[in-house]
C-alpha cells in the first residue's frame, strides 16, 4: 500500500469520528484532484504562515506543525478542512482560538495539507 493511499484511509477512518461527535460538514477537495505541495506552499505562505510559522515552527500567535500533536494519525487531512473553514477552539496550546480563515477552497486546503505532510516527513514525523 503506498503512502499516500495509507494516509487517504487514516484520514476517511477521523472523519466518523469526527461527524459522530459534532455534526459538521467536511469540505471535500475535487475528485481527482493531486495535492501538489509547491502550490501549498505558496497558499500556505499567504494565509497561515502568520501564525503557524514560515518555517512551520509557530509563532507567538500559533502552534508548530513540525510536532508530533500534528502527525497525520492525530490531526488527518479532514483536520485542516474543518480548521481552515470553522476555526479551532484552542485546545492543545495556549494561543487562543483559531478564527476560520476566508478563502482558501477545499482543494487549496488540500494542497497545504500536501505541503505540511512533506515538511513533517522531512524531520520524521509521519
Ligand atoms: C491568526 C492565527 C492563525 C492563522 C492565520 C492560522 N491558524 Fe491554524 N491555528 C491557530 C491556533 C492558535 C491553533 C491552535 C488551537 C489549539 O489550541 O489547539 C491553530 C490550530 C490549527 C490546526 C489544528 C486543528 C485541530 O483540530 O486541533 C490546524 C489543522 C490549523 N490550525 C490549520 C491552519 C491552516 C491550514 C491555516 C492557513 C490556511 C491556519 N491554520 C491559519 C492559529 C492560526
Amino acid at each position: 500500500m503506498t503512502l499516500a493511499v495509507k494516509r487517504a484511509l487514516l484520514s476517511l477512518g477521523f472523519v466518523p469520528a469526527l461527524l459522530a461527535a459534532q455534526p459538521m460538514q467536511v469540505p471535500q477537495p475535487s475528485p481527482g484532484l493531486m495535492p501538489n505541495a509547491a502550490r501549498g506552499k505558496a497558499l500556505y505562505d499567504e494565509k497561515c504562515a502568520g501564525c503557524h510559522g514560515a518555517d512551520l515552527k509557530g509563532t507567538n500567535q500559533g502552534p508548530p506543525f513540525l510536532h508530533r500533536i500534528y502527525e497525520p494519525s492525530h490531526h488527518g487531512d479532514a483536520s485542516f478542512q474543518l480548521a481552515v473553514r470553522n476555526g479551532v477552539r484552542a485546545h492543545h496550546w495556549k494561543f487562543g482560538d483559531m478564527k476560520p480563515v476566508l478563502g482558501p477552497s477545499a482543494d487549496d486546503v488540500a494542497h497545504i495539507v500536501a505541503y505540511v505532510r512533506s515538511q513533517q516527513r522531512l524531520v520524521g514525523i509521519r
